[in-house]
């Protein structure tokens, strides 16, 4: 028996978190948005306009990504 490996998450320093091998991933409202890419890149500064995913906003910002 071989264990599949669950998603991984790398919190990018100042940056989104990159996920890799998810197949979903919580919306701004809740409901999983499907991934079909091998990595995405998940907001966490929230301002994004593509909300759950990272638009290179946090880099024109003067706050840092919350945790
Ligand atoms: S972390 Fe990139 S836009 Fe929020």
């Amino acid at each position: 028996m071989t264990l599949e490996p669950g998603p991984r998450v790398t919190a990018c320093e100042d940056g989104p978190l990159l996920v890799r091998g998810a197949d979903q991933w919580p919306g701004p409202d809740g409901e999983p948005v499907r991934i079909d890419r091998p990595v995405v890149a998940v907001c966490r500064c929230l301002r994004s306009q593509r909300l759950p995913w990272c638009d290179g906003t946090h880099k024109f910002g003067a706050s840092s990504p919350k945790d």
